[in-house]
């Protein structure tokens, strides 16, 4: 077995899987999202308190399951992420090393992600990834662990970060991203016309790059304008403070939903039309993969270029150390073992400026 251990940013999560069947013997996920709603973003200092105290709980629960001596090697999120919890799950799998005389196998994130794809399955590729998370958004092509390569990247917020950030303007708390979502689905089923529209990012720009932040802006202006005639005001029953009515959120949520999807999709578009003879297979991994307008526009854009579809299940979508182990296995059977001077990188920047690879 490979015991995996993900803490890059706000899930604590352990996982055990099988080496040669790649099946998943156990995968126990806390949230911290409760604790860090109220702050509108993730407390660094909270959540490696947080770390601190669930990651033993789920090892202690792992141990009815497996005892210690099945474990062959540990796998763990090094980088990128929050660097007070990267190293609480780097300071456990180190603990874990040295005390069973095991492999230490340092994982990154962002490819993590694209294993969430394979989690009891074979690899496929090579394979087109459109990656959209809390922290990117990028265009990776995958062929293995060693040979990912971005192809683009936003330019300055994420997809994800968009929403978040979007979605605390409206009072809906932090993680924002499905409350948006749910907004819009909402909107849709109540036949609401689209009557505000965002611009849609970088739409003439010759380029593959994402941006969000435009988007962001343009959503906080158009609240600040409603918010300023009172007919669309109303007092919150539990906070007592005032807030946009209920129909308004919706519209809002519907073009923040609309633009967003419509900007990775043509982004997406322009990229398949440069790569679509030399790769069949295309993937949207990351948290913000579960969005639902971005599944449907995924799956048309693919059958446009007939390209096969891969998506990961909703709860490996978010991150989960399922996919750290799943990725952990390839190591392992390559030897591609890290030493214990194993430290984080909490950004993934300098390296792309360097070379294009992951
Ligand atoms: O991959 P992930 O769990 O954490 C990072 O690696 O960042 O992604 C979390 C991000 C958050 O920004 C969250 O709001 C967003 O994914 N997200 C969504 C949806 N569900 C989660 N964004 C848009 N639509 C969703 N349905
Ligand atoms: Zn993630």
């Amino acid at each position: 077995m490979i015991l995996s251990i993900e803490s890059s940013c706000d899930d604590s999560s352990i996982a055990l899987s099988e080496i040669d069947s790649k099946k998943l013997i156990f995968h126990r996920k806390i949230s911290q999202e409760s604790f860090h709603s109220e702050y509108g973003g993730v407390v660094p200092e909270l959540a490696s308190r947080l770390f601190a105290r669930d990651l033993p709980l789920i090892l202690q629960e792992m141990l009815h399951f497996c005892p210690l001596d099945l474990v062959r090697a540990v796998a763990v999120t090094n980088e990128p992420g929050l660097s007070v919890s990267l190293l609480e799950g780097i300071m456990m799998a180190k603990a874990l090393s040295i005390s069973r005389n095991i492999p230490l196998i340092g994982i990154n994130h962002l490819k993590g992600h694209i294993y969430s794809l394979f989690i009891e399955k074979e690899i496929i590729k090579p394979l087109s990834v459109l990656l959209v998370s809390g922290g990117h958004t990028m265009i990776l092509e995958f062929n293995d662990y060693e040979k990912v390569r971005i192809i683009s990247s936003t330019i300055d917020d994420s997809f994800g970060e968009c929403f978040d950030k979007s979605a605390k303007i409206i009072g809906l708390g932090y993680p924002g991203g499905a409350s948006i979502n749910n907004l819009a689905i909402d909107a849709v089923n109540n036949n609401i016309v689209d009557n505000i529209k965002f611009p849609i990012p970088l739409l003439r720009k010759d380029t593959l790059n994402f941006s969000f932040s435009g988007l962001k802006n343009a959503f906080r202006l158009e609240v600040e304008k409603l918010q300023k005639n009172e007919n669309n005001i109303e007092i919150s029953e539990s906070k007592y403070l005032k807030t946009l009515k209920p129909e308004l959120k919706q519209h809002l949520a519907l073009a923040l939903q609309n633009a967003s999807v419509a900007h990775l999709l043509n982004k997406c578009r322009r990229y398949l039309k440069k790569r679509n003879d030399a790769i069949k297979h295309f993937a949207i991994v990351g948290g913000a993969s579960s969005n639902t307008f971005l599944r449907d526009g995924v799956e048309r854009l693919c059958d446009e270029f007939n390209m096969d579809l891969l998506l990961s299940p909703l709860e490996f979508c978010s991150d989960n150390a399922a996919m750290i182990g799943r990725a952990g296995i390839e190591l392992y059977k390559n030897a591609s073992f890290s030493d214990l001077n194993l430290s984080i990188q909490p950004s993934v920047i300098e390296k792309m400026n360097l070379k294009q690879y992951l």
